[in-house]
């Protein structure tokens, strides 16, 4: 119990940062202070302690594209420092919409149908406080983002998993129908798949549009990836599927299509019914994001075709050489089509012992994939970002010359 019902004193405050007894036990909620300290956590500290190459965390190692940071710098000094409207600069969204219309096809009502949001992860948070019940199912595929399981858990929803396994992670009408139920209310899909860097063909697109309807749910569809897709790919948004226009949320990030991460800047593309009360969700969440940041992102969507082509192209050659260099070292790579990630299986050894040796004595962090699963963890899989300059990739092959590995 708290000594003062109002909230703690100076004192509790001071006594709790410098380790001193205290009979103050703050009540938190219990999903969230449950959570334990993650493998990504770990990682990160011995890579620092360690000084490793760092492949573990998912973001480009230079700065990202001039003319579109320009136009931020440029917006800050001489644009709108105030709150824009809620729902997003009318700028972005009617760039948003005619970036979907000429890359996927996608038609978009920009003023009904589009919110700016601050980054994908508020996107998902609120559209999962917006739809879920407590009680409700929601369908998830593991292995997944980290975030998706603590928000929905935190919503009410109860989970339901698809298990995705090496080397395809391919979606199964028998692995649909255990997870599917009259309950579900929400499927939470992510294509291109972080960790795996798998792209969904359109069979199984079809397929998982065939269960929602049947069983009435909404697809919240978590497409950040879907500019970086490899070998002449092209993104099929589940949205654009039969059935689906009307019962899919599609989000996408900024931060991930132009390799500026920590921009936070996010969309939603929904129909209006759905929209309205994402919207309400985002009005107390963050009620709006940084209106120099949309300026630039909105320029940034309008950018000639070229660029973007430039942009994964420049990507599947770090890809490419990363591979290589490790299939030449004897590691088995399993193919990626897309992400800023490839993975190679371990041939047996646990992945979370094999990152640890990898940071240790190798100087090379990286996740293992057993991390991104909830219930039937694949336990031979290790997760690297590719998304690094060539120097970087390099020194971190230099490093990897020495390990031993099974799958040799
Ligand atoms: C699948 C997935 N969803 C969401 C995010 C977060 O996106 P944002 O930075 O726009 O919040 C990431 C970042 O790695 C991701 O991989």
């Amino acid at each position: 119990m708290p000594l003062n019902p109002a909230g703690p004193s100076c004192y509790e405050t001071f006594a709790s940062i410098h380790g001193l007894q205290i009979m103050y036990e703050p009540r938190m909620n219990s999903i969230l202070s449950g959570l334990p300290t993650t493998i990504f956590e770990e990682m990160s500290r011995l890579a620092r302690e360690q000084n490793a190459v760092n492949l573990g965390q998912g973001f480009p190692d230079d700065p990202g594209p001039l003319d579109v940071r320009e136009r931020a710098a440029k917006a800050v000094i001489e644009g709108w420092n105030q709150y824009p409207p809620m729902l997003g600069l009318p700028e972005l969204r009617n760039a948003v919409a005619t970036h979907y219309r000429h890359w996927q096809d996608l038609d978009f009502d920009a003023n009904t149908e589009i919110m700016v949001t601050s980054g994908a992860t508020e996107a998902l948070a609120g559209a999962l406080m917006a739809l879920i019940e407590p009680g409700d199912e929601v369908v998830l595929f593991e292995p997944m983002y980290d975030a998706y399981l603590p928000l929905v858990r935190r919503a009410g929803g109860i989970p339901r998993f698809v298990t995705l396994q090496p080397p395809h992670f391919a979606l199964t009408e028998q692995a649909l129908s255990a997870a599917f139920s009259e309950k579900t209310k929400v499927v939470l899909f992510n294509n291109p798949l972080n960790p795996t860097g798998t792209v969904v063909p359109a069979e199984e697109l079809d397929l998982l549009a065939r269960f929602c309807v049947r069983f009435d749910a909404i697809a919240l569809c978590d497409e950040v990836w879907e500019h970086i897709v490899f070998d002449g790919l092209k993104h099929m948004p589940l949205i654009a599927r039969e059935g689906m226009r009307e019962r899919t949320i599609k989000i996408g990030s900024a931060g991930k299509i132009f390799n500026l991460t920590g921009w936070k800047v996010g969309f939603v593309c929904a129909q209006p019914e759905i929209l309205k009360v994402l919207a309400k969700a985002h009005q107390f969440l963050t009620f709006t994001t940084p209106p120099n940041l949309q300026t630039a992102v909105a320029y940034g969507l309008a950018k000639e075709d070229a660029f973007f082509h430039q942009l994964r192209a420049d990507l599947q050659r770090s890809r490419d050489r990363f591979a290589e260099g490790l299939t030449g070292l004897g590691f088995k790579v399993i193919p990626t089509q897309g992400t800023y990630f490839l993975n190679i299986d371990t041939g047996g050894e646990d992945d979370v012992e094999f990152c640890r040796r990898l940071v240790t004595e190798h100087g090379v962090a990286a996740i293992p994939v057993s991390a991104f699963y909830a219930e039937r963890a694949v336990k031979n899989v290790v997760r690297f970002c590719f998304a690094k300059r060539d120097e970087t990739l390099d020194a971190a092959l230099g490093r990897l010359a020495g390990v031993k590995t099974r799958a040799a």
